[in-house]
């Protein structure tokens, strides 16, 4: 799949005005992306749970205007225009234009708003983008005389949201998505994210992710910059030769329901990831102390009890606390009794593997 055939040849239709609304939920990797090429091609593969709660919906107006010079929008977040998120968004158009010609043809209205709170430190970037990216394809189907299969729309959606934020690419439908070449995933792709197309074992359906909030502030590092720093990085070559390692041994663990080897993966990867900032030039550090101390409490709870219980790390401070669903009862529990005072005010999101984004 090349990128010119995401650009459509001809409208059969022409539409004034109207208005599509998506919800699109949030991702968190299990092996990361991190480091990428120009226009957003990832240096390794990746995977991730769709999660099921943490969502952005947006809804977005548009009607024809008249020159087609330049493009045309207002953002509002939960009812209040945001001028500061206007740049991100016109970055965007820019990049996809030539892959949505219509788009300096309408004014748009962007209403968009999280099920998360805004300053969650949980990115709504993968959410928004996806989000965004689902509306306008709406409106693609609609001037091509809804003939788009479901399966060449969610493509392109992802094409789009991924040129917006990359991993907004695996946040489309659920419930494992890849994203990135791999010789042994069929059909995956640096261009856009795939469903995970093997086996998957009963334990992990309807798996568990509760967020702990540990710092809900904005991130002292973008994303944009963490990633440009893997450029000359002293590691990381090493680092997408195991991303691509680790991605084809999560194969059989994910088949025969190995648990110890998905803790030891997973957790493995969460630490490499911020292994990764924190030997780059310059180096940060995106862990709290209070991130310490829950890592260690679900060692210790792992020893002790023999819990499948395990985390993992986004680019931020929080925790997700990952567990199989037969556990749910007791690892609330040591949520509640252990872990909660070392979230910011207590603040935690229960959440779990979701199946996909939603057109309302
Ligand atoms: O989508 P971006 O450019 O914000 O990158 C985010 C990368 C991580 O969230 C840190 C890891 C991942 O694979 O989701």
């Amino acid at each position: 799949m090349q990128e010119n055939q995401f650009i459509p040849k001809s409208y059969s239709n022409s539409i004034e005005k109207g208005s599509f609304t998506w919800s699109s939920p949030s991702n968190i990797a299990l092996v990361k992306y991190w480091g990428k090429k120009k226009d957003q091609i990832p240096e390794n593969p990746s995977i991730s749970f769709t999660l099921n709660n943490c969502k952005t919906i947006t809804k977005l107006s548009f009607s024809k205007k008249e020159s087609t010079d330049h493009f045309a929008f207002d953002v509002f977040l939960d009812d209040e225009k945001k001028d500061d998120f206007k740049p991100k968004i016109e970055t965007f158009f820019k990049r996809i234009e030539t892959y949505l010609p219509f788009l300096k043809g309408f004014y748009f209205k962007i209403e968009t708003s999280n099920t998360f709170p805004h300053s969650s430190g949980i990115a709504s970037s993968a959410s928004g983008m996806s989000a965004l990216a689902l509306c306008l394809m709406s409106i693609e189907k609609e001037l091509s005389g809804n003939i788009i299969l479901d399966e060449v729309f969610y493509q392109k959606a992802s094409f789009l949201a991924r040129l917006g934020s990359g991993s907004a690419c695996r946040s489309l439908e659920g419930d494992l998505i890849v994203w990135g070449n791999h010789k042994n995933i069929e059909g995956s792709s640096n261009l856009f994210g795939v469903k995970y197309p093997y086996q998957v074992h009963e334990n992990f359906k309807n798996y568990q992710d509760t967020i702990l909030l540990v710092d809900k502030g904005e991130k002292q590092v973008s994303s944009t910059v963490g990633h440009n720093l893997m450029h000359n990085h002293p590691f990381a070559q090493e680092r997408f030769k195991q991303a691509s390692a680790n991605l084809n041994k999560l194969i059989p663990i994910l088949k025969t329901g190995d648990m110890d080897g998905f803790i030891a993966l997973v957790e493995s990867e969460a630490l490499t990831l911020h292994a990764m900032m924190m030997t780059s030039m310059p180096y940060f550090i995106l862990m709290k102390p209070n991130t310490l101390e829950i890592i260690n409490k679900i060692w210790s709870f792992r020893q002790n009890t023999g819990s499948k219980i395990c985390f993992t790390l986004d680019a931020g401070a929080n925790v997700h606390v990952l567990y199989p669903e037969n556990e749910s009862d007791k690892i609330v529990e040591f949520i509640k009794n252990e872990l909660v005072v070392f979230c910011q005010k207590g603040e935690y999101i229960k959440d779990k593997i979701g199946f996909g984004a939603q057109l309302l």
